[in-house]
């Protein structure tokens, strides 16, 4: 596996492979890799002649500094992870490399990231823009790779490439999820044993609130119980339970206001922030 650190030399390699007609699968990650991540690479290596990875764990999207200064950083352990998955390249820049100046670039893609995590992380879908777009124009992927985890930032990355006319397709990956539901996520790493048993509500509650929507009852009610069972986990703090379209975030109040519904939810557990979502169908 070759390891990049550098934009030039990348982008030189990167002509040769494209050159010779090959197609190339982007994956970006913030490294602390973990099955999610995985499952972006298989299908990146089952539809491309080369995949690669990115490992940044970007600044511009952190609007809590304390969050930033907490990621975890497991690079040695990430670059053998890639080596046993079959990825066949891994760019993992420096902050110098990615901003060599402190950037002024912001993005506002309206009620896409006023909404959900949007709200409660202002300024942080303009930092992932910023940042995918970036890799966008350096790697030039045939096909970008992003998990349902994070299904808002699928579907702000969709609106950047469509508005600015990256010539890609962004392709969703389903939620891994452990044994017991719960999200695989790299901020995992961060629960202490017993948040990490009582952060398995979250799949529990969206489990119930997708019976409870389809057989009729409304958000509001709904809601009340989400934040019932998963408070009654003592670690646990319930910030949002959605209902929206999954196409354009659209709030929604029952599962009947049309489009294909997905249903969002934020939480701490003790002081580490989880996200994860489902589909109603
Ligand atoms: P990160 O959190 O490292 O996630 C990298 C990719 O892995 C994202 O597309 C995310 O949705 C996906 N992923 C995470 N957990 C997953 C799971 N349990 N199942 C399936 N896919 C999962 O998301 C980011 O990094 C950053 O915002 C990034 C896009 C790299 C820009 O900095």
């Amino acid at each position: 596996m070759k390891i990049f650190k550098e934009i030039a030399i990348l982008k030189t390699f990167l002509d040769e492979i494209k050159g010779a007609g090959n197609s190339i699968g982007l994956v970006p990650t913030m490294g602390a890799l973990h099955k999610g991540h995985i499952s972006l690479i298989e299908a990146s290596r089952a539809q491309n002649a080369f995949t690669l990875t990115t490992i940044y764990v970007n600044p511009a999207q952190f609007n809590n500094p304390l969050d930033l200064q907490k990621y975890p950083r497991t690079l040695e352990r990430d670059l053998k992870i890639l080596e046993e998955s079959g990825c066949d390249a891994v760019f993992c820049p420096s902050d110098q490399e990615m901003y060599e100046e402190q950037p002024l670039l912001k993005f506002d893609f309206g009620h896409l990231d006023k909404v959900m995590e949007g709200k409660f992380r202002p300024g942080h879908f303009s930092g992932v823009a910023l940042v995918v777009g970036k890799l966008f124009n350096i790697v030039g992927p045939t096909i970008a790779y992003f998990g349902q985890k994070d299904w808002q930032q699928v579907t702000v990355i969709r609106r950047m490439v469509d508005e600015l006319k990256f010539n890609l397709l962004v392709l969703s990956v389903p939620i891994v999820r452990d044994t017991d539901g719960l999200a695989m996520s790299s901020r995992n790493l961060r629960l202490t044993q017993e948040e990490r048993v009582q952060a398995a509500v979250l799949y529990r509650a969206l489990s119930m609130a997708k019976e409870s929507l389809k057989s009729g009852q409304g958000l509001e009610f709904v809601r009340m119980e989400v934040k019932a069972l998963v408070e009654g986990q003592p670690a646990m703090k319930l910030e949002y339970f959605e209902l929206a379209d999954s196409q354009n975030l659209t709030p929604l109040s029952n599962v009947k206001d049309g489009g294909r519904p997905i249903m969002c939810i934020a939480a701490f557990a003790g002081d580490v922030r989880l996200i994860d979502n489902m589909f109603l169908d």
